[in-house]
């Protein structure tokens, strides 16, 4: 790791012994290793949040993907189920912390991902219209075009032979086609780069003066386009709003495109550095993969178990009491879901840690949690698999003798908790 982590939630890492806290440098550094641990300790554990709220940690596959399933959890931490005044959820205190200012709040708690039923589900039918499996088939030849133009021009990033893949490949290629999608104009697509890893990095400084900018610009982007409407996710968001069925409020419609864009990028951009890493340092699997196109989309769940870039999701709380494999969760208890450590889970997987391309049998459905499971399951999973399927496939096509210009170990990482995501990966072309 080569920058500590410059956010303030970092003070409260080694408070409370015994249970760990998600900040733990050593967590964060190495979530394999650390998790994998705490997995073999017991399947639900207590721990910390990052604002140092107790939270119990469920690390095992089947419980992961039981409490995921389990209607007694919600996400929204203000829901009236749970009885929690709104200063003491974790998520009013995390903001809180960061010190978001409270009228900009409402954009973090109007958030799909915090929604429950029968919010959620008016919310996620309004928007996984633009998401179905045809109409992302249908964008493949687009994303392919977007993959081959950013390619071409690698050559031209190259000093001294040596080209970062992250900044010039793996980036600007979910950028452009979730922006595409949306209906952000290219002048401001290197702007949602900067915003997105200022709202990632946890730090006060960056988050505050990034995410009023970012609400503005989006605000400033509905007025525009109100008054020429085209077929993009935006024009359709404001015409749903504007219909005045109630269907989708102001707030709603800001955080939701706010969530398409971050969510549509700064996930898939580390889907598609890890698995070059991955594939780089594993030169019998990368053989596979050249000698047989075929296998792309079972690779691409192999690598989002092996080395996704989401290794826990948001936290659940229970509305009752519930046991947990002999755990008694109380009611208003909030659970983490640790899907790095449920993806190496011995009880699910032989021999976890090898990376084998062929595990998942072809025509199967993934057999990982890296797009989480459930009501939340990831909203965008088949346009990102597509996407990791395009950049692998049209990477070692465009380069056969593409090589890592560092050792594998001096690769420098992100130092953020639940994301696993390269800095930079500069390579050779060959
Ligand atoms: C939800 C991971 C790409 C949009 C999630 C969740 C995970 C995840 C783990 C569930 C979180 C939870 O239950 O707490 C990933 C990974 C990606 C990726 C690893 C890339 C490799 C995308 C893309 C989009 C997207 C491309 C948009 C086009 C969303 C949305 C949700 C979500 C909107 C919330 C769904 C809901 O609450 O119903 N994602 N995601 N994601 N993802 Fe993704």
């Amino acid at each position: 790791m080569s920058e500590a982590t410059t956010s303030p939630l970092a003070a409260h890492v080694g408070k409370h012994p015994g249970e760990p806290n998600v900040m733990e440098p050593e967590l964060i550094a190495d979530p394999f290793t650390g998790y994998g641990a705490l997995r073999e300790q017991g399947p639900v554990l207590r721990g910390r949040f990052m604002d140092d709220s107790p939270v119990w940690l469920v690390t095992r596959f089947e419980e992961v993907r039981q409490v995921l399933r389990d209607q007694r959890f919600v996400n929204n931490p203000s829901s009236p189920a749970l009885d929690c005044p709104p200063e003491d959820n974790p998520l009013t205190r995390l903001m809180e912390m960061l010190g978001l200012p409270e009228h900009l709040r409402v954009y973090l708690l109007g958030s799909i991902l915090n929604y429950d039923a029968p919010d959620h589900t008016r919310l996620r039918r309004l928007v996984s219209r633009a998401f179905t499996a045809r109409k992302i088939t249908d964008l493949r030849p687009r994303v392919e075009q977007i993959a081959d133009a950013l390619l071409a021009r690698l050559p031209e990033h190259a000093e001294d032979g040596v080209v970062d893949l992250v900044r010039h490949f793996a980036y600007p290629l979910p950028i452009t086609v979730i922006c595409e999608l949306v209906g952000i104009p290219e002048a401001d697509r290197p702007q949602w780069r900067t915003w997105g890893a200022d709202l990632v990095s946890l730090d006060p400084k960056r988050l505050g003066a990034s995410f009023p900018a970012m609400i503005e610009h989006i605000h400033q982007l509905v007025r525009e386009r109100r008054g020429a409407l085209t077929d993009d996710l935006l024009s359709e968001l404001i015409r749903t709003h504007d219909d005045d069925g109630g269907r989708l409020s102001d707030v709603e419609m800001v955080t939701l495109i706010l969530t398409l864009v971050l969510a549509g990028h700064e996930t898939t951009a580390h889907l598609i550095s890890n698995g070059t890493a991955a594939l780089l340092t594993h030169p019998g699997q990368l053989r596979l993969l050249k000698d047989d196109p075929a296998l792309l989309p079972r690779a691409v769940h192999e690598l989002m178990r092996w080395c996704g870039p989401v290794q826990m999701t948001q936290l659940r709380y229970a509305t009752t009491d519930v046991d947990l494999a002999g755990t008694r969760i109380r009611r208003g208890d909030a659970v983490q879901l640790i899907l790095v450590s449920a993806n190496f889970d011995p009880r699910h997987y032989t021999d976890p840690d090898r990376l084998d391309l062929t595990r998942h049998p072809a025509g199967h459905a993934e057999n990982h949690v890296g797009f989480g499971h459930g009501a939340h399951y990831c909203l965008g999973a088949t346009l990102a698999k597509q996407e990791g399927e395009v950049a692998f496939g049209k990477l070692f096509a465009h380069y056969p003798d593409l090589s890592l210009a560092v050792a594998p170990e001096r690769l420098e990482r992100a130092p953020l908790p639940g994301n696993w995501r390269l800095n930079a990966l500069p390579v050779r072309l060959g």
